[in-house]
């Protein structure tokens, strides 16, 4: 098994039974956080009203969502803890337990495409389609520069223009268009408004080559320049599940694998449940979830029909799973800067770069996606849900922190888990207490 190599430590036990400020003491040892920065954490405002306001219109207020550490992960034999901000039960729990599984077999191997976005220029009115693609063909190096000379400090940091490419769309609602590509590598930032900026500033020059009228200006997000990918080979020994074996539990992921990439209706829950972790960790680091779900969507129907975003099949003893999907992440960037918790969770992480991240999230998406897999095709997903729903309930209900467990206990015997259940099982604790 690979050793870990930069001395922190991922898998931490019994942190779930610990006190809040326990496992504060613990992360700060575990990934070398000073006290001063869990101060971040501990601040009851999450983000001052003033700079909330400053981010978006009409402002009245800021929203709460629990963090989460994702433990147990080992990738490319780095330990990493990941913060996860999610609002459903047992995503981060079914995360760290599919890591641990993973990290039991030699972790997860994971990598990420450089950081290249795509802005799109559409051109409508073209008098001559293919004297327009020759020209901007042509006009490759100087457009290149162009796009260079808008932000030369992300030349100076290694990034820049690399590419155009031409695409007539020749049946459209709208009559034929030309579509322009400009590749530009984008460096540790999302890149939106780099790449925004840009195709901006390109185009009066490509109205001037093909004769054409620009119209829109805008990045895609289906950031199929920028794919993350990510294995992992689970020993299938480690996967029985009462009277079922190892490679049973394994024969029925690959069977629940087969459903989903076979049948969209299927294909987009289980998406769903890779997403649940990306989307944890592109909230909790401040990355743009919405462009992360589209070009994720847009890249499992990239062959005309919708299917899953990943791959499991058995080799020898191991369950073996895949999955490759765009990842627009960054992790440097106003609206990371100004918020304390999202440096706190890119801290926590240790990512040195938007790769290491997008490589990170491919890992957590795959091992979301078994933990569901190996639920539904076991015990079912409601044992755990409904565990940690009744804890929900529970807290609403009023049950003070003290008495939390046992109300969860009566909740889950009685069968019946509704609020209403739960305040009529509070009421009698607390008589009795
Ligand atoms: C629930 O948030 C996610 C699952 O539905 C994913 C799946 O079905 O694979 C459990």
């Amino acid at each position: 098994m690979a050793m870990p190599h930069n001395g922190k430590k991922s898998r931490i036990e019994g942190f779930y039974r610990m006190q809040r400020s326990e496992r504060l003491a613990r992360l700060a040892t575990a990934a070398g956080i000073r006290e001063g920065e869990v101060a971040a954490l501990l601040d009851p405002n999450p983000l001052p009203f003033e700079k909330a306001n400053h981010m978006v219109e009409n402002a009245i207020g800021v929203v709460g969502l629990p963090l989460g550490v994702g433990l147990n992960f080992l990738i490319n034999g780095r330990e990493y803890l990941v913060p996860m901000a999610v609002e459903e039960a047992s995503v981060v729990a079914a995360a760290s337990h599919a890591a641990r599984l993973v990290r039991d077999s030699g972790g997860f191997v994971a990598e990420a495409d450089p950081p290249v976005m795509i802005a799109q220029i559409q051109l409508v009115k073209v008098p001559d389609m293919d004297a327009a693609v020759r020209r901007i063909t042509a006009a490759t190096p100087q457009l290149l520069a162009s796009a260079n000379a808008v932000h030369p400090n992300m030349v100076k940091r290694g990034g820049g223009a690399r590419a155009i490419e031409v695409r007539p769309l020749l049946d459209t609602a709208c009559g034929p268009m030309l579509v322009v590509h400009l590749l530009v590598e984008v460096g540790d930032a999302m890149g939106a408004n780099a790449v925004n900026t840009i195709a901006e500033a390109l185009a009066p020059s490509l109205e001037e080559l093909t004769a054409g009228q620009v119209r829109l200006r805008i990045l895609s997000n289906l950031a199929d320049e920028r794919l993350a990918r990510a294995t992992a080979r689970i020993e299938m020994r480690l996967l029985r599940s009462g009277t079922l074996s190892g490679r049973e539990v394994s024969e029925r992921v690959v069977e629940a694998w087969a459903f989903a990439a076979a049948d969209p209706y299927r294909a987009a829950t289980h998406n769903k449940g890779i997403m649940n972790g990306i989307d944890a960790v592109a909230i909790a680091t401040g990355n743009d979830w919405r462009g992360i779900e589209a070009g994720a969507h847009a890249y499992a129907a990239r062959n005309g029909r919708y299917t899953s975003l990943s791959e499991w099949r058995i080799e020898e003893d191991r369950l073996v799973g895949t999955i490759e999907l765009p990842l627009a992440v960054g992790t440097v960037g106003g609206n990371l800067e100004c918020n304390p918790r999202i440096r706190f969770g890119l801290h926590l992480l240790g990512v040195s770069s938007a790769r290491e991240l997008a490589g990170v999230m491919a890992a957590v998406g795959l091992g979301q996606n078994f933990a569901a897999m190996r639920a539904l095709v076991t015990h079912g997903i409601q044992r755990g849900h409904m565990s940690l729903h009744a804890r929900g309930l529970a807290v609403a209900a009023g049950a003070p922190e003290d008495l939390v467990e046992q109300v969860v206990k009566q909740l889950l015997a009685s069968g019946e888990i509704k609020l209403s259940k739960a305040r009529e099982i509070v009421q009698s604790v607390q008589l009795g207490a």
